[in-house]
């Protein structure tokens, strides 16, 4: 049926109508409310339009699309985007926060409330999920992604594209956008934009599976990378965008360029903008993105016989197939209910569910002799330059974002005490040092103007404060702008009129509880050893000071683990916890040896490993145990692990599972996530956690890219974090 309807409503376009579909512009003006009189709407009359996006409100939105379906020769009408990446004007943590939980019930319950949010609004396709794999804390992107786990990543992305898209024809769902395809993650430095050089055998077993596996939920579109891939542009990249996504994993959707991706082909050396709009195309790119490069020169490469009709006609189709599956044809109107925005968005509901969600990413590093949780009397000092900041929290594309009023720490703490505890409050810090570093990362908050006083003042000040109180929550770290796209640093630590102060504080021989506010792995060390308690709380969105103040006081109790390796200093970087041996290991336990792989100045070990992440209970593992420890075939092995609660708190722990191909036809990673199970227990309770292990498990794709197994030994681990495991051997014979 709709390859009939697509049929004969592509018999009667025009070539330039045809061409229209494939462009995206930005919502310009529209954003303004001047629909009628811009150039895009004219651009529409004339069927010149295929979508847009970043346009908010179902008032603007149905003004457009009644131009496409009123005034627009065949009526076609356009496709709605945004990015909803972590939300909607509910928002969520930051995704890297998000995967903290490890839940994905609970994350893909957020890609479900930021569609119905989303939807109701007018918005029928979101940029998201972004699901690159990443190594390197100087990327800022890494705030937007799930982390350094391609197992983790990928049960994350088929959660996401799941809760997204649910059944299309409700209108409560969207389309989603898996991205950015592919490697975006890997680039050089971890400056945003730079080139990316990987082998093919780390892209299929490392970097791939998480966009396999949105793919494989039935994502219903793929954004192109920026960056190259086997010196090949992404957006350009026939092997890339044809031969892997669509003969190798059967994609059945479109695909759109990041923002003038095209256009950037020219930058990158791939010719002027006709040729480069030509090899997207050819490449199988269905979308151009703002760059109107497709828009402004596919006629005459078809007319100078460098790209076919059929072409032209495959990227149509897809675009159309998109809009057919949304119900657009049937009911262009299907997402502009005035109803359903004055009822669905930001409800208090949802605002509840985000403060539960929020506290479910933060992430307890360290707990000396059980500083937290906090009791809610005496005096608590709150100092630090994030710690009077409302605006904090939304984190990166948080584009229609709503902050919860009076929502910094300060406020939540003096809410949840009431008037049972003192709250005072210094600045301490600001942000930075840097007054252009600070300007630069603060551009979007405007309640983080720097405090014209110098450091030394700032910090005298603080002391007096901290010298009054019981306890001092000091909240130190990035703003939400010091990470997201074109947020690169190649300094990961707090800073040094952060870290100063923070010295001052500790000084005080009063207890410190850090709250540590990051969009990315940062270096501390120094705390590490010097700072009883240490929450990360990420940046945890619309709800995140009260969720604060839940963790804080022990309304909840903290399970959130580590999905990205924290490092002891940036020169470490890219670490990551899956890597492979090398032929001179450093023993563990181990620092400096002469001919081993390690350096002179810091031991190998990170601060915080993947996997990390402490309760305000303590859990204790039992023996593992296996079911058997020589199999054949398909038989599957059982691995399992006493769990005890044996702290004095209810809690939730994340037992994780490794597994290690000891000998393979190419060298395997150390340790690789095969499974994860989060377990609430109350204290004194005990349970049997068990994993099902089958040869599917212990696949990778070898030098021939052939995605199988090898008989053999594999070391089996169970534990609470990606260091902390036991090991049994079993030998597996084909
Ligand atoms: O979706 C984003 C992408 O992640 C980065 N460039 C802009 C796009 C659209 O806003």
């Amino acid at each position: 049926q709709m390859e009939d309807f697509i049929d004969a409503l592509m018999a009667k376009m025009t070539l330039e109508e045809k061409i229209g579909q494939l462009n995206l512009p930005g919502a310009g003006d529209f954003t303004t409310g001047q629909a009628k009189s811009t150039d895009i709407a004219s651009s529409i009359r004339k069927g010149k339009v295929g979508g847009l996006f970043n346009i908010k409100s179902v008032a603007k939105i149905k003004a457009v699309q009644q131009i496409a379906v009123n005034e627009s020769r065949l009526k076609i009408p356009l496709i709605f985007g945004m990015d909803v990446i972590h939300g909607y004007e509910t928002e969520f943590p930051i995704p890297l926060g998000l995967s903290c939980s490890w839940d994905t019930a609970l994350i893909r319950k957020t890609a479900q409330v930021a569609a119905q949010e989303a939807s109701a609004d007018g918005i029928c396709w979101t940029f998201s999920p972004m699901v690159d794999i990443a190594h390197d804390a100087r990327w800022g992107r890494v705030a937007e992604g799930s982390g350094e786990d391609p197992f983790l990543g990928s049960a994350i992305a088929k959660a996401m594209v799941e809760g997204y898209q649910g059944d299309l024809t409700s209108n409560e769902n969207i389309l989603a956008c898996v991205k950015h395809f592919a490697l975006y993650g890997a680039v050089e430095a971890g400056r945003d934009y730079n080139s990316v050089d990987m082998s093919h055998i780390k892209m299929y077993n490392q970097y791939f599976p998480p966009y396999k596996a949105a793919v494989d939920a039935g994502a219903g579109s793929v954004m192109s990378s920026f960056n190259i891939v086997d010196d090949i542009p992404a957006t350009g990249n026939h092997w890339l965008l044809t031969d892997v996504l669509r003969h190798q994993w059967g994609f059945k959707g479109f695909v759109v360029s990041d923002y003038t991706a095209v256009n950037e082909m020219v930058a990158h050396g791939m010719g002027d903008l006709q040729q480069v709009s030509a090899l997207a195309l050819k490449a199988g790119l269905d979308m151009d993105m703002i760059g109107q490069g497709f828009l402004t020169t596919l006629k005459k490469s078809l007319m100078e016989g460098k790209i076919s009709l059929q072409d032209i006609n495959y990227a149509c189709r897809r675009i159309l197939e998109a809009k057919y599956k949304l119900g657009l044809f049937k009911d262009p109107y299907k997402y502009c209910d005035p109803t359903r925005a004055a009822t669905q968005i930001a409800t208090k509901q949802h605002f509840d569910f985000a403060r539960k969600v929020a506290a479910q990413s933060y992430v307890l590093l360290k707990n000396k002799d059980q500083l937290l949780p906090l009791k809610p009397t005496g005096t608590i000092a709150v100092i630090g330059p994030l710690g009077d900041a409302a605006d904090q929290m939304g984190g990166t594309w948080s584009i229609a974002a709503k902050l919860k009023k009076d929502g910094s720490v300060l406020q939540s703490i003096k809410d949840y005490v009431g008037g049972k505890a003192t709250v005072l409050y210094a600045l301490g810090a600001n942000l930075t040092r840097d007054s252009a570093l600070q300007n630069r990362a603060t551009m979007f908050a405007k309640d983080m103007k720097r405090d014209p006083r110098s450091p030394k003042a700032l910090i005298e000040e603080a002391v007096r404060v901290a010298a009054k109180s019981d306890v001092i929550v000091a909240a130190l770290g990035e703003s939400a702008e010091f990470s997201g796209e074109c947020s690169s640093r190649t300094d990961i630590t707090i800073g040094d009129v952060q870290q100063a102060l923070l010295k001052a504080l500790v000084a005080t021989g009063k207890p410190v509880v850090v709250l540590l506010f990051n969009g990315r792995p940062l270096a501390i060390p120094w705390a590490q050893k010097h700072v009883p308690a240490i929450l990360d709380v990420w940046f945890g969105g619309s709800m995140a000071g009260p969720a604060i103040a839940d963790v804080l006081f022990g309304r909840v109790n903290p399970s959130a683990k580590l999905t990205m390796t924290f490092p002891q200093t940036v020169g470490q970087e890219p670490m990551y916890y899956n890597h492979m041996n090398t032929g001179r290991p450093l023993e563990p336990g181990h620092w400096f040896e002469k001919f081993r792989s390690n350096y002179l100045d810091v031991s190998n070990d990170p601060v915080y490993p993947f996997g990390y992440g402490l309760s305000y209970t303590t859990f204790t593992y039992g023996k593992m145990h296996l079911s058997q420890q020589d199999l054949k075939g398909n038989q599957t092995l059982t691995a399992s692990v006493e769990l005890t609660n044996t702290g004095k708190y209810k809690g939730k722990e994340i037992v994780q599972l490794y597994i290690r191909d000891m000998v393979g036809s190419i060298t395997r990673p150390v340790e690789e996530l095969k499974g994860f199970k989060k377990v609430e227990l109350a204290p004194g309770q005990s349970t049997t956690v068990s994993f099902q292990i089958t040869p599917d498990l212990l696949k990778f794709y070898n030098g021939d890219l052939n995605y199988d197994w090898e008989s053999g030994q594999f070391s089996i681990m169970i534990g609470p974090s990606s260091k902390e495991v036991q090991k049994q051997m079993v030998h597996w014979e084909k």
